[in-house]
């Protein structure tokens, strides 16, 4: 046998020999599968990482800043995932109208994985019987508009916001965690019966740090072979420690209160524990679908208490503090929706933003859009219309309204970079409330 022979035939007997050729492999293989897709355009990827190196840069921002060089359908090649970003009022209702079914499921990291129990929620549920039981159970239970708790909740939360501006009347407030505090008890009690009777400061923590765990960069997210060396495991199971012992006291209570599904009081979580079927596995599973009937476990309803608590109270308040600082930024803008609240002229957004105008999707459309979207905006609207009217706007230490920051952080819902302060006085001598 020739030397070249024997070479080609032996196995290589150390670490290094075994890294460079596995590296070759996975490399060709990449290169195979990529010169065999017809993929939009898109930042040059390397071999292996693909596009990793902007992994800073995959934000809200950042994201709009590729489209504009590569257009409304763009491709990153991430480790070995492929993600394509869709910019355009076009190509969004290619996705989520014309192939809206082939596309209904949401993908998840393996954080999201992990705090949401294998995926046992609702927002992360797979596109199958489960999601669908799940969706019709917190329409009926949690949105309609015939639900008389759900609009009662917001009247009266706005209520207790204006009562706390008004008590600060010439001081500086700090509109954002007020408004998260009324976000939180609107959700609290439209979905779980109850005002907070825990600390809001310490549930608000709990939801940062699940936010912050949602877009953490885990490396075995994009190359699964290295998931090893993510340290996010202990981080993880602290912070579902933190909202397990949240839900629990929710679920807890429920039991203790025994109120059974079909009471005109009963909300989301005595009508999920009606359908506790202690016995079986997994979420995807939980129909039972010879009856079409909804079989949850405990791990079922923590998880859909976990979306509603993370889905309802950020976005609610942060899209409050982002309107807020619109107006305060234009005070003509103020001064108008001023005028025609007085005037009583309803309709203060006159915007369709129920998933049909491409151009603004605030909460998605199609299947998975938000079905929270009705008390969001009601939410919205009744506690900016209540600042609005019941009060003058002063900002800090003579800033111009120009001068406003008006910076936003990546998040679920973007929220705004600074926390807004104003100085309010009342505008009327007689109490709101
Ligand atoms: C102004 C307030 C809100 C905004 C801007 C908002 C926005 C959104 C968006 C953009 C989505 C994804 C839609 C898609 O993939 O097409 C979504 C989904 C969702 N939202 Fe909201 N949301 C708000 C309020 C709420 C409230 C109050 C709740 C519940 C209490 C809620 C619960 C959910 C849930 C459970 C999903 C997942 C739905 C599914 O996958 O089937 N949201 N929301």
């Amino acid at each position: 046998m020739s030397g070249m022979a024997m070479i080609s035939m032996e196995w290589p007997n150390d670490l290094v020999s075994w890294v460079f050729l596995a590296s070759l492999v996975v490399v060709l293989l990449q290169l195979r599968q990529r010169s065999k897709l017809p993929l939009p355009p898109g930042p040059k990827p390397l071999p292996i990482i693909g596009n990793m190196m902007l992994m800073s840069q995959l934000t809200h921002r950042g994201l709009a800043v590729l489209a504009e060089r590569y257009g409304g359908l763009l491709h990153l090649s991430v480790g070995r995932r492929h993600v394509f970003v869709v910019s355009t009022a076009e190509y969004a209702l290619e996705v989520l109208q014309a192939q809206d079914a082939a596309l209904a499921n949401r993908p998840a990291t393996t954080a999201i994985a992990y705090l949401t129990d294998g995926h046992a929620d609702m927002a992360f549920a797979q596109y199958r019987p489960f999601w669908r039981q799940g969706r019709k159970l917190s329409v009926t239970k949690l949105f309609s508009q015939r639900r008389a708790e759900t609009w009662l909740a917001v009247r009266d939360e706005s209520a207790a916001l204006v009562r706390a501006v008004a008590r600060r009347s010439g001081e500086a407030v700090n509109l954002g965690e007020l408004v998260l505090s009324l976000s939180t008890n609107v959700i609290f009690r439209t979905a779980f019966g109850t005002r907070v009777n825990i600390s809001v400061g310490e549930y608000i923590g709990v939801l940062e740090e699940f936010s912050r765990n949602i877009i953490a960069f885990n490396i075995g997210d994009f190359m699964p072979w290295l998931a090893w060396i993510d340290p996010s495991r202990r981080r993880l199971r602290e912070t579902r420690k933190g909202f397990d012992r949240f839900i629990d006291k929710i679920i807890g209570n429920h039991i203790r209160r025994g109120r059974s599904s079909t009471d005109t009081e009963a909300d989301i979580v005595d009508e999920m524990l009606a359908c506790l079927h202690e016995t079986k596995p997994t979420a995807g599973d939980a129909v039972d679908d010879r009856h079409g009937s909804l079989c949850l476990t405990r791990r079922n309803i923590k998880a859909v208490i976990l979306d509603l608590m993370f889905g309802g109270t950020e976005t609610v308040a942060s899209s409050i503090e982002w309107a807020m600082k619109e107006l305060l930024r234009n005070p003509d803008d103020l001064r108008r929706l001023q005028q025609e609240l007085a005037d009583v002229d309803g309709d203060a957004s006159g915007l369709d933003l129920n998933g049909s105008c491409f151009e603004f999707l605030p909460f998605g459309s199609g299947r998975r859009s938000c079905p929270g979207m009705a008390l969001g905006l009601h939410a919205l609207e009744f506690a900016v219309a209540q600042l609005a009217h019941g009060f003058h706007w002063e900002l800090l230490d003579g800033t111009k309204p120009s001068d406003l920051d008006v910076g936003d952080a990546f998040g679920l819902s973007a929220p705004s970079a600074q926390r807004l302060y104003a100085v309010p006085t009342p505008r009327f001598t007689c109490p709101l409330y």
